[in-house]
């Protein structure tokens, strides 16, 4: 497909982003693990990776409703289905990660399979702790395709260095159906919790405490006894590429309404803040996650460091599209500490060096750090080979709306992950564009 920027708008603009696809994913997974009940989810995000984790309620037994045009999901216990046979994951990581869990904890028996990037993503975060608590897979259950058979699990201490909010959270969800007195969760550095705020909202209490140079959760409390009403806020991830867009697009000045706001997410913000970016925030007062609009201003970036492992969680999904605030910035940049970078739904360093490429310029890179200098040119690309990675299609499309030049991109089917709409957001706020083959 080529894609072609015709005509960029200045001025006012206000635009609403997707529901949040990690609190959309979670609403459904927390609700599986509870004893009874039903529930209601608003406003959930209806993509690819969200409808892989409704399948798989659907799968074991739950009775669904999905409403398109309302954005809802009303889901009912149903009698649980303990053999599944082979169950496609498609390209969400989250939704594996944490079913391997919920199976292992319910006794379900089945295997677990994705399409051809998901099943080259690690799975042994994972299996690994679920293997010290009881659990058997066929085979060393490192990737997909995994068989998980019948299981009881015990609740373990275990400890890692991995900022990985899906192993954390398909550590808490393994521990609440777990047998055993008490689990704990040993980590260095905090990564998203909205399994935390959630599962607090469905009478949960975890325990937080320090134990030496190691952050803990500490899990007494068994399952949710009751299923919960959820309404997901915005994605944060998903305004990613509209708030640099914005600041990269001349005169423009655009308000994003309604996002999540929660510190987990919004590493990038401060970032951009650090470069220079005109920014502002108004936090809405609430309880539970937190939420908020944005308004963003046209602005000239200077380049930044990022090595602080704190912060890289806090933005972990947005390095893609940063990389292009970085580019048009007018010095260099460096990040560090970012070798999750390439186990993502592609190997995204690599992957921003084909944007760059497009952008007419070099990007070094080793193995867990890289460098963007924009002095550093070089003749721009004209393909971009984004591996039908979401984040990465769309970080490809806004480079094409900046540099005003053709793009040719190999799929962009792979939006539908995460940001189904992405095209007709982009068109409500005035940018037009020709797709052509
Ligand atoms: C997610 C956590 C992150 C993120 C992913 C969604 C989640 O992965 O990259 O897109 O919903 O928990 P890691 O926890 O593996 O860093």
């Amino acid at each position: 497909m080529i894609f072609e920027s015709i005509y960029t708008p200045f001025g006012d603009h206000t635009i609403d982003v997707p529901p949040d696809k990690s609190i959309s994913n979670r609403s459904i997974l927390l609700n599986i693990i509870a004893q009874s009940g039903r529930a209601k989810i608003k406003n959930i995000l209806l993509s690819e990776d969200t409808l892989a984790t409704i399948a798989f309620a659907k799968r074991i037994g739950f009775d669904i409703k999905v409403d398109e045009n309302k954005k809802t999901v009303s889901m009912k216990k149903g009698k649980l289905i303990k053999d599944i046979g082979t169950f496609d994951c498609k390209n969400s990581g989250t939704t594996v990660r944490h079913i391997m869990s919920i199976m292992c904890g319910l006794d379900i028996k089945g295997v677990l399979d994705g399409d051809s990037s998901l099943r080259k993503r690690p799975m042994q975060r994972i299996t690994s702790f679920l293997k010290e608590m009881g659990a058997d897979f066929k085979g060393g259950a490192d990737f997909l395709p995994i068989e998980v058979r019948s299981s009881r699990l015990n609740r373990i201490d275990f400890t890692t260095d991995l900022a990985s909010a899906q192993q954390k959270s398909s550590f808490i969800l393994a521990s609440l159906l777990a047998e055993g007195e008490k689990a704990t969760f040993n980590f260095k550095v905090p990564s998203r919790d909205h399994t935390e705020i959630m599962l607090k909202e469905m009478g949960i209490n975890l325990i937080y405490d320090q134990k030496d140079s190691y952050r803990q959760i500490l899990i007494k409390d068994k399952r949710p006894s009751e299923m919960k009403d959820f309404t997901v806020p915005g994605d944060f991830s998903s305004a990613a590429f509209f708030i640099v867009l914005a600041i990269l697009t001349p005169g423009m000045c655009l308000k994003i309404k309604d996002v999540n706001l929660n510190k987990s997410r919004t590493g990038l913000l401060d970032v951009l803040i650090q470069m220079g970016a005109d920014i502002d925030i108004f936090q809405k007062k609430g309880s539970g996650e937190e939420s908020g609009d944005i308004i963003i201003r046209h602005s000239s970036l200077k380049g930044v460091n990022i090595n602080n492992k704190e912060i890289i969680p806090r933005m972990i999904d947005e390095f893609p599209v940063l990389a292009l605030a970085m580019a048009f910035a007018d010095s260099k940049s460096r990040v560090e500490n970012v070798g999750e970078l390439r186990v993502k739904e592609s190997d995204r360093i690599e992957k921003i060096r084909e944007i760059l490429n497009f952008c007419g310029m070099e990007l070094l890179a080793e193995k867990d750090r890289y460098e963007i200098d924009p002095a550093r040119t070089k003749k721009p690309s004209e393909v971009v080979d984004t591996s039908g990675d979401h984040r990465i299609i769309m970080t490809a499309i806004l480079a094409a709306i900046i540099t005003k030049r053709k793009l040719k991109l190999d799929d962009i089917s792979g939006i539908n992950v995460s940001f189904p709409d992405f095209f007709k957001s982009l068109k409500e706020i005035g940018y037009e564009y020709k797709c052509s083959d």
